[in-house]
């Protein structure tokens, strides 16, 4: 019987173990606060960002929520940077990506505080994950350590292949299964758009992380049996009856072969919010500290 990984479930569990942190901060004075900011008119993006606004604010977590035309020259996003860095009441600074082409994205990242950079896509935070001190896990590798951990996948002497390699999942993804900690410890390969041999590489692996961002490119022929099945992929396809979710594997067909698999959407998704919390928690509690 093949696995399947509820990601809802999983998130909930750690969203209920939040909540006595999140109440002795609030009791002691520093209620955890999330502020986003949304600089694009994407509908996604729009949703994720509402999404995150309302797991918040189930959690007890405040939030700001600030939306900048996308026609908003750059400098003011900067000065609005600048004064949630400078605000006490803020622990954790979410801009959402994409930003518009006239805004440089690397500069966006290096301008939020670090202590408060709760996507861990700072380049000083980024040193900090490589150099096996991390300070925030990036929500979405992060999720899916606990996804592993959840469904008692030992990553320990794993053989994982983690397919993409984006700064966002892919890369963070490969760093913290090599690190010596709980959930690392695996021997990971990081495949991309110029592997020679994909099939070959995921056909000798324990666990396969997707996260290329092309829909269902990870088959069930591509896969031994007993892989462990982690589907990263959010890609919107059309279809006759209009437009549907898939991910970056095949569901019917990798299920055949998978001892566990993530389902999209209800996989990956909702731990990258969940893990978004967590990090806020630990911002506002190294402040309280
Ligand atoms: N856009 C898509 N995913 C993310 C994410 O994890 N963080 C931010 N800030 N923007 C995103």
């Amino acid at each position: 019987m093949t696995e399947i990984i509820d990601g809802n479930d999983v998130a909930q569990d750690i969203r209920n173990g939040l909540l006595d942190g999140i109440e002795t901060l609030t009791d002691a004075g520093t209620t955890p606060c999330l502020a986003t900011v949304l600089m694009n008119d994407d509908p996604a993006s729009e949703t994720y960002v509402s999404m995150k606004h309302k797991d918040c604010e189930e959690v007890g977590i405040a939030t700001r929520d600030i939306e900048l035309d996308p026609e908003t020259p750059a400098e003011e996003l900067f000065d609005t940077i600048d004064e949630l860095n400078a605000d006490p009441e803020v622990h954790g600074i979410l801009v959402q990506m994409p930003l518009p082409d006239h805004v440089d994205e690397r500069e966006v990242l290096r301008s939020i505080d670090p202590a408060k950079d709760v996507d861990g896509f700072h380049p000083e935070n980024v040193g900090r994950l490589v150099a096996g001190n991390a300070r925030y896990k990036p929500c979405t590798p992060h999720g899916v350590q606990k996804l592993l951990a959840a469904a008692d996948v030992e990553t320990e002497g794993a053989e994982a292949v983690v397919v993409g390699r984006s700064n966002i999942v892919g890369k963070p993804m490969a760093n913290l299964l090599i690190q010596k900690d709980e959930g690392g410890n695996a021997t990971t390969t990081v495949c991309h758009s110029r592997t020679e041999d994909l099939a070959e590489k995921t056909r000798a692996a324990d666990i396969v992380i997707a996260a290329a961002g092309v829909p269902e490119m990870i088959t069930g022929e591509m896969l031994s049996e007993g892989t462990v099945v982690i589907d990263v992929g959010i890609n919107r396809v059309e279809t006759d009856e209009g437009s549907e979710l898939v991910g970056d594997v095949d569901y019917d067909s990798a299920k055949e072969k998978a001892s566990a698999i993530t389902p999209v959407p209800g996989g990956v998704g909702p731990m990258t919010r969940a893990m978004l919390l967590w990090n806020t928690v630990k911002s506002a509690s190294d402040v309280a500290e």
